[in-house]
This record gives C-alpha cells, structure tokens and sequence, in this order.
C-alpha cells in the first residue's frame, strides 16, 4: 500500500509474460521494470541493475528474484536488494494488483530516482530497444 492511496493504472496482469517483464516510461528518469513470476505476484523496480545499471527488465525471472542479463548479480524483487556476496539495491515500487489490473504509485513514478541516468553503452543504454512493450504512465486514480 502507499501513503497516497492513488494508484495509476499500468496494464493487466496478462499483459506481463510470466517469468517475464514490461517497462513503464515516466516523464524523467530511467524506467520502471514490472515483473509477473511464476506464481503471478508482480512487482516493481527501477529497470537499472544497482552493479553497473543492466537492464533488468531483460534479466530471468525465477522465483522472486531476477538475474541480471550482464553479470548475473541476483536481485530480490521483493526488496530491491543483491543477493549476497554482491551488495547493493534497485529503487523499488509499490505495486497493486486489484482484479487483475497492475496499479503503480504515481507520486512514486514522480518523484523516486528520477536523477538516475541509464547506462550509456550496453543493452540498457536506450529504451524500447529491445522491442518489448512499453506502458506509458495513466492519469492517478484513487482506489
Ligand atoms: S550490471 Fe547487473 S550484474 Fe552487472
């Protein structure tokens, strides 16, 4: 839940492949990955590896974790943070799943690591260049 109570809404569940992710572009900063698991539970997080900023939107879902698609570092989903030995965490996002329908906080979408840069070379370096779906963000509503 977010302090706000309102929620965007992004798409629906069935719009994320399982085991797999989308982006969702905002006005400033790098975008927001959203990944669905095996076991549908979604959840959000800057699409920027917090080793040396992979895309890991592009990464492999297992669990409720993602690997990296460069370095192989393991992320938790479920707060951001590398898995030891690595050290290190993505900004995460809150995320609602109500009928279905994936919700992100627009306050967060806003305001958290906007200042971030994506990388400049490597497959994250540029959005929308792998092809996979990009979501804009909605207009809030309030749940
Ligand atoms: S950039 Fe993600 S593991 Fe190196």
């Amino acid at each position: 839940m977010n302090a706000s109570n309102e929620w965007t809404v992004i798409c629906k569940v069935d719009d994320i492949p399982v085991l797999g992710s989308r982006r969702v572009a905002r006005p400033r900063g790098v975008d927001v990955a959203v990944f669905r698991n095996g076991s549908d539970q979604v959840f959000a997080v800057l699409d920027r590896c917090p080793h040396k900023g992979g895309p890991l939107s592009q990464g492999i879902v297992f669990g409720t974790s993602v690997a990296c698609p460069l370095h192989n570092w393991i992320i938790s989903l479920e707060d951001g943070c590398a898995k030891a030995p690595d050290e290190g965490c993505v900004q995460k996002f809150a995320c609602k799943v109500d009928a279905g329908v994936v919700h992100l906080d627009p306050h967060e979408l806003a305001t958290l690591a906007i200042d971030l840069l994506p990388p400049r070379a490597g497959p994250g370096a540029s959005t929308g260049a792998t092809g996979d779906a990009t979501f804009n963000v909605q207009a809030p509503h309030t749940a």
